[in-house]
């Protein structure tokens, strides 16, 4: 017996049937979100490192909550709104966004592997905290490794789309 659960993933609307294992849209109880997004939505942005739960690599947004997605069953996703790496540039325009290039500018990556993860947990962070301290976002970025040891780019990366953000909210306010 299957069920029908939808969620909007990259603010697409997507339904699978739950409890098979045969067409794109069927997937069996146990298949995590980070195998749905890569292999049924050809999302391949979400890294999968070590399926554990122990490296972020694989990291997206749930309801707005940074989770690694090898950990998450898509069955559980029901009415969820997912964002991976692919969701955050501009869907018209292509354009970047913000914490995507302040990542460039900062040379914040080496290989990248650990790269779309580490953007979706400060994505994550900024959700709930447009100015962390430096210790926040250390903490945000615990379960994060990268094996290049980027880390000082990305500290940097950090601050400086926390002022970017900080000046466009006082333009704004302007
Ligand atoms: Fe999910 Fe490592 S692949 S945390
Ligand atoms: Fe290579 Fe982080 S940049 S693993």
């Amino acid at each position: 017996m299957s069920k029908a659960i939808q969620m909007t993933i990259n603010g697409r609307h997507e339904i699978f049937a739950v409890g098979h294992s045969g067409s794109r849209w069927e997937i069996p109880d146990e298949e995590t979100l980070c195998t749905t997004l890569r292999e049924r939505l050809d999302l391949t942005g979400t890294k999968e490192g070590c399926g554990q739960g122990a490296c972020g690599a694989c990291t997206v947004l749930l309801n707005d909550v940074a989770v690694p997605s090898c950990q998450v069953l898509t069955a559980d996703c029901d009415g969820a709104n997912i964002v991976t790496i692919e969701g955050l540039a501009d869907p018209v325009t292509g354009e970047l966004d913000l914490l995507q290039k302040v990542f460039v500018e900062k040379y914040a990556f080496q290989c990248g592997f650990c790269t779309p993860g580490i953007i979706m947990a400060l994505k994550g962070l900024f959700i709930k905290n447009s100015h962390p301290t430096r210790k926040e976002v250390e903490e945000a970025l615990a379960g994060n490794l990268c094996r290049c040891i980027s880390q000082y780019h990305v500290f940097e990366a950090a601050e400086l789309y926390a002022q970017q953000l900080q000046e466009l909210q006082e333009g704004g306010q302007q």
